[in-house]
């Protein structure tokens, strides 16, 4: 009896612990994609995975179609570019509300959580674009939706990035918001305090080690406790993602709102594209982090209460913009086509479990485009691999990436099969003057990997899903999509 009342205690205790952290993790779903996995797919490896949060950049309705009926809590984003009409015109955040919330309400609807207007408008580098209409197109669409109804349970709010707080003495405890937009700042906490909305946080402790080349490694990472780590006056960092937040804790205070809760919005480590961009790194990023949420201890200045947490990205998106480094198409914790990348206890037990991958995947035959050694004129080769390059997606190629440095015969199968595959194995486009065949046998070598594409996936429109009208097909990204993420690192100076 006592031992079954043990044993009854251990399992009570394992479910918690496995349920604190599934219900404070939720995924970031982009779709920057040349050939995005169908959305039910995507909801079902939720399912499969446990994750009950998740966050859009906008408002695809094939996407939330796919999320309709599930018990998934969505954040719906609004890109920056609809920020001054929605700011301006009432009218516009009447109709947004209506065509992207209030449709996808109801029995048997899309559980809508948050709406996320902008995405980290206040980045220093937008040299101020959005500062004027980020709060007032807030305003908007909260009073639209209070005018459905829906404002109460529908929270407003902006995921910024951790460039709108700094800290002058590198202490966290100093933490204040950027000069530029303090009044701007006091006033948003303000109105998320009023509606009980929460402040959403952007932090990437990889950008702190890709940016800054003095950066101490191990404090990017959760897992070492070196005595000598940031002290701020008898508090002990240990790794700086805990330091960011409590940067904007002590922020909020100088805001008067020192209670607002607090969501990681983008939170995430990239596995290739870049020297520190490994699946090693990713893999010991992230368990880190889960086991801290796992232990709940919360940080230094708000112990106990571990921000909800938000990871980016579920899935690699092969069409996103390369300006903030190569690394950017390769944030999924799965490639494109659904499939885990590392091992990845979600329960923060640190236990080595693979993720439940995409099921009955589409993809093209199993082929690939490889470099033709044979090919009797070898002299444009070099320049053939430039122009591949140029018209798909060679970012495994740079230094530090995981087909790098595999000399140039190798660079060639890399750029020729990625144009191929991307041209969904179009016979025309494994030829490159006959520098290029076609093989069977998989050229993947250690690191590597030659994907094979998935079939495009045409979407049919409507809820029913049985109509074939063509007005929504989801796989061209919308220009605005790729202005999203230009993420720059956090405004923690390390070193004065
Ligand atoms: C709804 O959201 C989509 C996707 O973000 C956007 O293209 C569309 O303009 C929005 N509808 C309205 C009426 O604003
Ligand atoms: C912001 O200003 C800098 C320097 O003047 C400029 O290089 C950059 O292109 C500007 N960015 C935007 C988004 O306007
Ligand atoms: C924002 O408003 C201020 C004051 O009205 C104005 O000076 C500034 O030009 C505006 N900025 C933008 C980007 O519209
Ligand atoms: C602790 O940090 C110091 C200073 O950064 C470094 O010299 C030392 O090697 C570290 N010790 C461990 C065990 O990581
Ligand atoms: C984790 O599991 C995989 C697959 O079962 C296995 O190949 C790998 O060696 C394991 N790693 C460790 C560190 O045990
Ligand atoms: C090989 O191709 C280059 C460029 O097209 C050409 O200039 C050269 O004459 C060719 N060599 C032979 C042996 O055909
Ligand atoms: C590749 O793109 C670069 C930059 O646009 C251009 O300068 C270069 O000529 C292109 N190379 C080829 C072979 O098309
Ligand atoms: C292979 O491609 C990468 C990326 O374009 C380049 O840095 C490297 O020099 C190339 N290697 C050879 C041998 O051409
Ligand atoms: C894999 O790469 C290694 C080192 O570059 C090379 O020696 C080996 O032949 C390659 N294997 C295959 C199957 O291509
Ligand atoms: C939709 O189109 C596909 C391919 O064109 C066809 O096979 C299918 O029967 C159509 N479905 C309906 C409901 O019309």
């Amino acid at each position: 009896m006592v031992r079954a009342t043990v044993l009854l205690w251990a399992c009570a205790l394992v479910l918690v612990s496995a349920s604190v952290v599934a219900q404070d993790l939720g995924a970031n779903w982009g779709a920057i994609a040349s050939h995005p996995l169908d959305p039910k797919k995507v909801v079902n490896m939720f399912k499969d995975n446990g994750i009950k949060k998740v966050k859009l950049f906008d408002a695809d309705s094939n996407i939330l179609n796919a999320l309709a009926g599930t018990d998934i809590e969505v954040m719906i984003g609004i890109p920056n570019l609809h920020l001054a009409d929605l700011a301006e015109k009432y009218s516009t955040a009447q109709a947004w509300v209506k065509e992207n919330i209030t449709a996808h309400l109801g029995k048997g609807g899309v559980n809508i959580k948050y709406v996320a207007v902008g995405n980290e408008p206040l980045l220093a580098s937008y040299n101020g674009t959005y500062t004027n209409s980020t709060l007032p197109a807030m305003k908007n669409i909260l009073k639209a939706l209070n005018e459905a109804g829906v404002g109460k349970d529908i929270k407003v709010s902006t995921p910024l990035n951790g460039d709108v707080y700094m800290t002058p003495t590198y202490k966290p405890s100093d933490g204040i918001f950027r000069g530029d937009i303090a009044d701007l700042m006091g006033q948003i906490c303000e109105f998320l305090k009023e509606n009980d909305a929460p402040f959403i946080i952007n932090i990437y402790p990889f950008f702190n080690l890709y940016q800054n080349p003095g950066f101490p490694k191990e404090y990017a990472f959760f897992d070492h406790s070196n005595s000598s780590d940031f002290d701020d006056d008898g508090v002990k960092y240990h790794n700086v993602f805990d330091a960011n937040i409590d940067t904007l804790v002590a922020a909020l205070k100088t805001a008067k709102t020192p209670d607002l809760p607090i969501i990681v919005g983008e939170v995430g480590w990239p596995t290739d594209g870049n020297v520190y961009a490994t699946k090693q790194n990713a893999q010991r990023f992230y368990n880190g982090l889960l086991k801290k949420m796992a232990s709940n201890e919360g940080t230094p200045l708000r112990p106990k209460q571990y921000p909800v947490v938000y990871m980016f990205a579920w899935l690699d998106e092969d069409f996103k913009s390369i300006d903030p480094g190569m690394f950017e198409r390769h944030w999924g914790i799965f490639s494109f086509d659904g499939q885990p990348k590392f091992p990845m206890d979600l329960s923060g037990k640190g236990q080595n479990k693979s993720l439940v991958g995409a099921k009955d995947v589409p993809y093209l035959e199993k082929q690939w485009c490889v470099h033709n050694k044979d090919a009797q004129n070898q002299t444009d080769l070099a320049i053939t691999v430039e122009w591949a390059c140029n018209n798909t997606d060679c970012t495994t190629l740079v230094p530090g990436a995981s087909c790098s440095g595999m000399g140039l015969d190798m660079n060639a199968s890399v750029a020729f099969n990625m144009y191929y595959q991307m041209q969904d194995q179009a016979k025309a486009a494994c030829d490159f003057q006959g520098l290029a065949k076609l093989v069977t046998q998989n050229p993947s070598n250690g690191t590597c990997e030659f994907p094979i594409m998935i079939k495009k996936f045409q979407a049919t429109s409507g809820t029913s899903g049985s109509s074939n009208s063509s007005d929504s097909v989801a796989s061209s990204p919308s220009p605005s999509q790729l202005l999203f993420h230009i993420v720059v690192g956090i405004c923690i100076v390390w070193f004065a």
